[in-house]
């Protein structure tokens, strides 16, 4: 398979090479969203490459809310409780890496605007591995989602490919399928200093959010994709 890691930014020691590595390099905290259809392997990288802890992920808020991963009717609440676990580890200069499709703008976004409240860096990495081979990777596993669902995120996913530049991420980079084993990451601190951060008492928000945004809109996909926001409950949503 070709590898054919590419990176758009504006800052230009986002990726380097160092010998045969690729090395991406990311700071913490900040918003990294993986972007890719079902099976091509988001999970896969992430568990790879960060901590337990850092990946927030849409399958496990699913499973949290309503005790099923796949259950695909309770998107609101899954993606509130994914947005408050980014925004609460943010609030403490934590890394977010958002293992979700992130297929459409109104989810992207609404991962942009959680980076920009807290003023932290929002990355996407493309997973951009071929279609046979999320069918394969799919077809294999045990819990499958199927031809058609794969084939509708993938139309997605090449419209994402060419919307996502014009939508405000620090960096874009695309990793071929080669790549997401080959790739190294590297994490650098460079803490945000926050109004308050420690001794807030429990019943206190911990941090106050710059400022309130309304709800995203919804823009409807197969699967996986960002609902609208449920009302605001609490000074930080
Ligand atoms: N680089 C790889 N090489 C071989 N198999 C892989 C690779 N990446 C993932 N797989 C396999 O493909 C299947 C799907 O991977 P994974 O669950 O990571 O995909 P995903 O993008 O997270 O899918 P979903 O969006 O449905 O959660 C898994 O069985 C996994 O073991
Ligand atoms: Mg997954």
């Amino acid at each position: 398979m070709r590898s054919r890691t590419r990176v758009m930014t504006s800052e230009q020691n986002a990726m380097r090479d160092e010998g045969s590595a690729k090395v991406i390099r990311l700071t913490r905290p900040s918003v990294v969203v993986l972007c890719g259809p079902a099976a091509c392997g988001k999970s896969t990288f992430a568990a790879r490459h960060f901590r337990p802890t850092q990946i927030i992920s849409s399958d496990q808020a699913r499973g949290l809310v309503c005790d099923d991963e796949r259950d695909q009717r309770f998107q609101a609440q899954a993606f509130a409780l994914l947005h408050c676990l980014i925004e609460q580890r943010l609030s403490i200069n934590r890394l977010c890496v958002v293992d979700s499709t992130a297929l459409t703008t109104s989810a992207r976004q609404s991962l942009l605007e959680l980076g920009r409240r807290y003023r932290v860096p929002a990355v996407v990495l493309l997973l951009d591995v071929p279609l046979e081979t999320c069918l394969d990777h799919d077809a294999k596993r045990e819990r499958t989602v199927g031809r058609q669902v794969i084939e509708r995120q993938y139309q997605l996913f090449e419209q994402a490919k060419s919307a996502i530049k014009q939508e405000g991420f620090e960096q874009i980079i695309e990793l071929g399928g080669e790549d997401l084993d080959k790739v190294q990451i590297e994490i650098v601190f460079r803490p945000v200093p926050r109004a308050v951060t420690e001794g807030a008492p429990p019943d206190r928000p911990r941090v106050a959010p710059l400022r309130s945004q309304p709800p995203a809109a919804n823009k409807g996909d197969a699967r996986d994709v960002e609902p609208p926001s449920p009302p605001s409950t609490g000074p930080s949503s």
